[in-house]
């Protein structure tokens, strides 16, 4: 379907890159970039791209939209061509208006892989527990593993010799399956094929709706190389797309509204068999930004538990930056005794862990350390290199008020005046500021509606619980974001994915200009449900007092009328208003 396509595509590519091919854009805010509008003359940049919601818009001449709409205004391209383009350039396969045999023999070929990895999967399953699994078993209980855990996780063994190839191959798969699958590879200077995965014990890599799409391998003994052995990318597995274990992260995840980010597989299972089931891993890759936007689109809170070592260490400065441009609440927990995740469960148990993991310490004070073992703080040159390090991460903080709780924790760590700390942090806000600001808005939202409207757009578990309501109390009330709240209400309900283009198109100009101008203006902390729910009260309360003033006024009048029945009902409802507001107080 053309719509699914444009899904696809929207959600494979990037605004800010694509964008920024025809336009300089810098970085002007958390989320936000800003350049000269390429739609009208301007010397001072009111062109704005936000990169979480993928829309942009220019305050000078009032052009928006999403990255197809740009191409559009920009080159002059029916949608379709847009679509198409953009496709293209980023190696998306476009489901031409293809002959129905073609079609079919691509979703074929990767039921084929579907199937080919169910049936390894079976296969190293129970080949775990034959005779050739005896070392790759003992190896797995010497690691603490129970049965229990090794059966939940799925793990494998993939013995030594070519026995899976020959059962695919008596399975009836054919070379397209079997070497585009992965699991068997093709040497250059023989005819024939062989087992990709031997001698190892094998951990199934499985999509978000569990369907295992590769493996991980990892070495029974030392002399044995390279330690993990990992699927390659095929037609159903894009590494850089994938996380280990998300799909049993998801509720978990959902319920603490946070994710445990380890190394490695081992990790994951060590940390999730313990009970913390929140934890996924990137499958023997560096973490892409696609992976994090997935977790964000998820949780807020990321707890970062890589290795002690100095490789996972390193790890850990270049993920932070990843996380914190996606506006993630990032944590850093360093395990006592420079133990691995899986080491640390294994050795203090499920309650421990979770101890550790409440006194993760925040991104800030990790750094600081981090920048306290790098430089010699006892030189001036050594603090200026150390601000230098900490200086791009702090530039990602969203707000004020974070940048300055960042301050006081690194120059605490530093052991240096939080004065001077906070002097840079001003004059590099001060620098940003000049270099791009941030549109100036006057839009005639309450501070309730518009947190609410923010709220909004992030969670969708704010929706679930609020929306309705919301959209309602600001009806009743013809307040300022009424038609926002109803246009968001659609969207919604429509079934569609819940994106600005969706809600915008349902708004007119006037609405739509305050819609943006809010999206764009926010030096954004993201907000928490909990004060939705005290906004969505606030409303609701205005609205009641309102009300009440009115029936007051209605009550005289009608016994001035003698209205009996009138006055009655007006009356009970006094009260039940009277009630809700929880004051007897007349002078509400
Ligand atoms: N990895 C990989 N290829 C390697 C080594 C590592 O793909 N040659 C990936 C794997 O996903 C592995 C992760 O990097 O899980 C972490 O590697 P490492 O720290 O070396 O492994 P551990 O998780 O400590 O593995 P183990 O505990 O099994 O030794
Ligand atoms: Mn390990």
């Amino acid at each position: 379907m053309a719509s699914d396509f444009a899904q696809q595509v929207k959600g494979s590519v990037d605004i800010v890159r694509v964008i920024g091919d025809y336009v300089r854009l810098k970085k002007a805010g958390p989320e936000r970039f800003a350049g000269l509008c390429p739609f009208h003359s301007e010397k001072s940049p009111s062109f704005s791209v936000h990169a979480r919601l993928q829309i942009f818009k220019c305050f000078g001449c009032g052009k928006g939209g999403d990255v197809f709409s740009f191409l559009m205004e920009y080159s002059g391209l029916s949608f379709v061509e847009a679509l198409h383009q953009l496709a293209e350039q980023h190696g998306i396969p476009i489901p031409k208006r293809r002959e129905g045999a073609e079609a079919d023999a691509d979703a074929k070929h990767r039921e084929a892989l579907y199937r080919a990895h169910e049936l390894a999967q079976q296969f190293f399953e129970r080949q775990l527990f034959e005779a050739a699994g005896e070392e790759a078993l003992a190896y797995l209980r010497r690691r603490g593993l129970g049965d229990a855990t090794i059966r939940a996780f799925g793990i494998g063994h993939a013995p030594a010799g070519n026995r899976l190839l020959s059962l695919l191959e008596r399975q009836g798969f054919g070379e397209e399956a079997l070497v585009g699958s992965g699991l068997v590879g093709k040497p250059e200077d023989r005819p024939g094929y062989y087992d990709r995965f031997r001698d190892r014990v094998t951990f199934p890599i499985a999509n978000q709706t569990g369907k295992i799409i590769g493996f991980g391998a990892r070495a029974l003994r030392d002399e044995q190389q390279p330690k993990y052995l990992n699927s390659p990318e095929t037609a159903i597995y894009k590494k850089s797309a994938v996380l280990y274990n998300l799909h049993r992260a998801r509720e978990p995840m959902h319920q603490k509204n946070r994710v445990i980010l380890a190394e490695g597989y081992m990790d994951v299972i060590g940390v999730a068999g313990a009970g913390v089931g929140e934890v996924v891993a990137s499958c023997g890759t560096a973490l892409t930004q696609q992976q994090v936007r997935t977790l964000r689109r998820l949780v807020d809170t990321v707890v970062v538990n890589f290795d002690s070592d100095s490789a996972g260490q390193s790890a850990v400065e270049k993920s932070l930056q990843l996380l914190l441009e996606e506006n993630f609440h990032v944590k850093v927990l360093e395990l006592p005794g420079g133990l691995d995740p899986d080491e640390y469960c294994r050795q203090h148990g499920a309650d421990a862990y979770r101890r550790q993991l409440d006194h993760a310490r925040n991104f800030s004070v990790w750094l600081a350390d981090r920048a306290r073992t790098k430089f010699d703080l006892s030189t001036a040159e050594g603090r200026v290199d150390a601000f230098e390090f900490l200086k791009p991460s702090i530039h990602l903080l969203p707000d004020k008020i974070q940048r300055a709780a960042v301050a006081n924790d690194i120059a605490e760590r530093l052991g240096v005046n939080p004065g001077l700390i906070l002097e840079e942090f001003r004059r590099s806000s001060a620098d940003r500021g000049r270099r791009a600001a941030p549109p100036s808005i006057k839009h005639p939202l309450g501070h309730s509606e518009r947190l609410l409207l923010e709220l909004f757009l992030d969670s969708p578990e704010a929706r679930a619980e609020m929306l309705p309501q919301t959209a309602e109390a600001t009806r009743a009330q013809q307040s300022a974001g009424a038609a926002i709240f109803q246009a968001m209400l659609a969207a919604q309900e429509s079934g569609e994915p819940f994106e600005f283009s969706a809600i915008e198109g349902r708004l007119q100009p006037r609405d739509r200009e305050i819609l943006s101008q809010i999206v764009f203006d926010r030096d954004r902390q993201p907000f928490a449900i909990e004060q939705g729910r005290s906004a969505l009260a606030a409303i609701e309360r205005q609205g009641w007092e309102r009300e009440y003033r009115a029936v007051r006024r209605e009550i005289v009048e009608a016994e001035r009328n003698s209205d009996r029945r009138e006055s009655l009902r007006l009356l009970q409802r006094k009260v039940e208003l009277e009630r809700r507001l929880g004051v007897l107080r007349p002078q509400a």
